[in-house]
């Protein structure tokens, strides 16, 4: 039988008391007791970043984060952002982009992407391609997400945001980054 641990945490500015397993994962208190689905179960092992959070400002995969650790923590979630009425610039970048097909990975980008333009607003493309290589994408093909992410930090007009993807990837063309 499983442990419990009682633990208070903060998530997207709101305070929670729960009642955790020692079993449990962060992603399993976020989308199970919280409610709180933007965070996606992909793997549950730490592959494919779709369950990236913020906790105390540092990405994590919630997923290898055990619950009982998260006492007195504060976590940002996708829905801690902005709203469809306010979007945060990530993801309105993300929007108008197309960074986002299924968007099965995309609340997980978006803040691995946050994490990094916190830490360094004025990002490389190549800082972006590191930043985000933890997080898998099956349907973009990951350039429009890399733009997408320029996008929130230069702004659309910014040469560096359509500049292509070949003096990063010599060999590879746009589509196939
Ligand atoms: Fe956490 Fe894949 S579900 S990394
Ligand atoms: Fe479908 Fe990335 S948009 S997995």
């Amino acid at each position: 039988m499983a442990l419990t641990h009682n633990i208070r945490l903060n998530v997207n500015g709101r305070p929670y008391e729960v009642t955790v397993r020692s079993t449990d994962s962060l992603l399993d208190v976020l989308r199970m007791q919280l409610n709180i689905t933007g965070p996606k179960r992909g793997c549950d092992e730490g592959e494919c970043g779709c369950c990236t959070v913020l906790l105390d400002g540092r990405a994590v995969v919630s997923c290898l984060v055990w619950a009982p650790l998260c006492d007195g923590r504060e976590v940002l979630t996708v829905e801690g952002l902005g709203s469809p009425e306010n979007p945060h610039p990530l993801q309105r970048a993300f929007h108008e982009h197309l960074g986002t097909q299924c968007g099965f990975c995309t609340p997980g980008m978006i803040m691995a992407a946050k994490a990094l333009l916190d830490q360094n607003p004025t990002p490389t493309r190549q800082e972006v391609v590191e930043a985000l290589a933890g997080n898998l994408c099956r349907c973009t093909g990951y350039y429009k997400i890399i733009e997408a992410v320029l996008a929130a930090a230069y702004g659309d007009g910014d040469p560096r945001v359509n500049s292509g993807s070949r003096s990063v990837f010599p060999g590879l063309n746009r589509y196939q980054w």
